[in-house]
């Protein structure tokens, strides 16, 4: 393999601060547009997509361009070498949802991230390249743009490969995350390619990126051979090879986007529209919300001690579920219809403490049957397209080295399998059978973008990073609109919850809870933990008057923009 003797980073002084402070704004309340909005975490990805749309591009081809676009400029999540998830809705009703979540390699083994005792190897699903999962993004927009853009790939590369080639100014967000980073900084590529030999680039320098502009060529000019076979391919399996991975040529041209049926369920006078396992989004929220007695939620308060305690004990017993039951359905028969049924949701609601007090993980289990990187953005059009699209290298720029010569950052999706059952991952997960490490397999994902629509007509979509709190972060986003009464800002903005079944502990963040309401949760027998942060969202509301109301999260750096 032999390196390109380019430099990666040029320090060139930026004269145009304006630019810089021209694109790092974020926004305290939605923006708010007549034609279209893109919300997404990164200002020049935003305005990608406002471009694509302005110059005549549909949602689906902006939703391509941002991620690309993302790939160049937020490397923490963005991405080529990983994959997401999407679901969409066309201007003329029809939904769908797109996997292209990454698969394991052929050479994949059940048992390969644990020694002769059974235990974890710590790193090896992390750390490692065995921990990269064949990347599905590439695929997945082309696939997208082919089906339901209007632009070619080459329209919607472009803007992506201008940024890599002519480089752009690092914000202040992108500078302080590459230089506190320390994983990039163990591999000789990833410092390369970022600049990383000293602090790391400073606000406002330049960040080329020229490997990555020459695989998006590829990509533009020869479509998915561009990534999956020929000059890209081979950098792919040398690299692999030169760092124990286990991708070849032949899981690169097997790798194929799946177009599913997006999992539609209907609670109160909506209809929420979100993605099909392997993406256990959409599974987990229909449980949460179909055991939640919604008059008695309404009654008891916002974020009461009453409210969070019920919304919890939804939350227990539909992640208890979801760790036992949900995998790749090409693998694992994953019973969707029964854990769906209303039989079984009254048996599960069975379940739910009814002495005021917590409930405990270890007391409840998967119900019997019979038979911090990742990111979200969403494009709306002036035709009434919606594309919501979350993807992810895992961790934040997942494995932390960038394909040697390609340019790109490889993921760590592997470590969303379950390396064995009752062994927690990086998110603390515990998982069984139905996501064991199987070839070509895709592993389980909390990933949930979501389309919600009200009387038939879109009403909202959102989505969010964050790995299982991602659930539980469009869940809370939902409820806020539709029972708390918050615009999209107010939505996104509030403080958060999490509980996922097990670590038995409500995660909440600082000002989510009043010291009496902790007190009281306490009495009632929950574990609490103050957590700084959880999740990221972005998302778009109708408004009453059908423009398109805009929100990028206050956590993050984001923006919304519209025209
Ligand atoms: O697919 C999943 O569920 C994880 N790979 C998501 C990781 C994630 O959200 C990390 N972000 N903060």
């Amino acid at each position: 393999m032999t390196v390109s003797m380019c430099r990666r980073l040029s320090y060139v002084a930026v004269l145009t601060l304006a630019i810089v402070a021209g694109t790092a704004t974020t926004q305290s309340r939605p923006n708010v547009a007549a034609h279209g909005m893109v919300a997404s975490p990164e200002p020049l990805a935003t305005d990608v997509g406002v471009a694509i749309l302005k110059a005549g591009g549909n949602a689906f081809d902006a939703a391509a361009a941002v991620q690309f676009a993302l790939a160049v400029t937020y490397p923490a999540a963005g991405n080529i070498g990983g994959g997401g998830f999407m679901v969409g809705l066309t201007a003329v009703g029809e939904t769908f949802a797109l996997d292209f979540r990454e698969e394991a390699p052929a050479a994949s083994t059940e048992d390969m991230f644990v020694d002769g005792d059974g235990e974890m190897v710590a790193g090896l699903s992390t750390r490692t390249h065995k921990g990269v999962g064949v990347p599905g993004s590439v695929d997945g927009m082309l696939e997208l743009v082919d089906q339901y853009g209007t632009l070619t790939r080459a329209d919607v590369l472009a803007p992506a490969i201008r940024l890599a080639r002519d480089g752009f100014p690092v914000s202040y967000a992108l500078a302080g995350s590459l230089q506190r980073n320390e994983r990039l900084r163990q591999f000789a590529s990833s410092v390369e390619a970022f600049g990383l030999e000293g602090d790391g680039p400073d606000m406002g320098d330049l960040l080329q990126q020229p490997d990555l502009a020459a695989t998006l060529e590829a990509v533009a000019r020869d479509g998915r051979d561009g990534f999956y076979t020929g000059r890209v391919a081979d950098l792919i399996v040398a690299d692999m090879q030169a760092n124990g991975g286990l991708i070849t040529h032949e899981d690169l041209r097997r790798y194929g986007a799946e177009w599913r049926e997006p999992l539609i369920f209907e609670h109160a006078e909506y209809q929420l529209v979100t993605h099909p396992v392997p993406s256990s989004g959409g599974m987990t929220i229909a449980q949460t919300l179909a055991v939640l007695n919604m008059p008695v939620l309404e009654r008891v308060g916002y974020h009461s001690a009453q409210a969070i305690s019920m919304v919890t004990e939804a939350q227990r017993l539909a992640f208890a579920d979801r760790n036992y039951w949900l995998g790749d359905p090409a693998f694992f028969d994953v019973p969707v219809t029964r854990l769906l049924s209303r039989d079984y949701m009254e048996q599960r609601r069975r379940l739910l403490p009814q002495n005021g007090m917590a409930g405990t993980s270890t007391g409840v289990s998967h119900g019997p049957l019979e038979s911090d990187e990742t990111t979200h953005f969403t494009v709306a059009d002036r035709w009434g397209n919606v594309a919501a699209i979350t993807t992810t290298l895992n961790s934040g720029y997942g494995l932390g080295a960038v394909a040697t010569g390609a340019g790109f950052l490889w993921n760590n999706e592997m470590d969303n399998f379950s390396a064995r059952p009752g062994i927690p991952n990086q998110y603390g997960l515990l998982g069984a059978e139905a996501n064991s490490v199987q070839p070509g397999k895709r592993p389980l994902s909390s990933m949930t973008p979501t389309i919600v629509r009200r009387f038939g007509d879109f009403y909202m979509t959102m989505g969010s990073p964050g790995g299982p709190t991602i659930i539980n972060t469009v869940l809370q986003i939902y409820l806020n609109v539709t029972v708390w009464g918050m615009d999209i800002q107010q939505a996104i903005d509030a403080p958060r919850i999490h509980h996922q079944w097990l670590p038995d502990r409500i995660d909440y963040e600082p000002f989510a809870i009043s010291a009496e309401t902790r007190a009281e949760l306490e009495r009632m027998g929950y574990e609490l933990n103050e957590r700084r942060s959880i999740g990221m969202a972005a998302g778009i509301k109708k408004t009453p008057e059908g423009f398109l109301a805009g929100y990028a999260d206050r956590r993050g750096a984001g923006t919304a923009r519209g025209y």
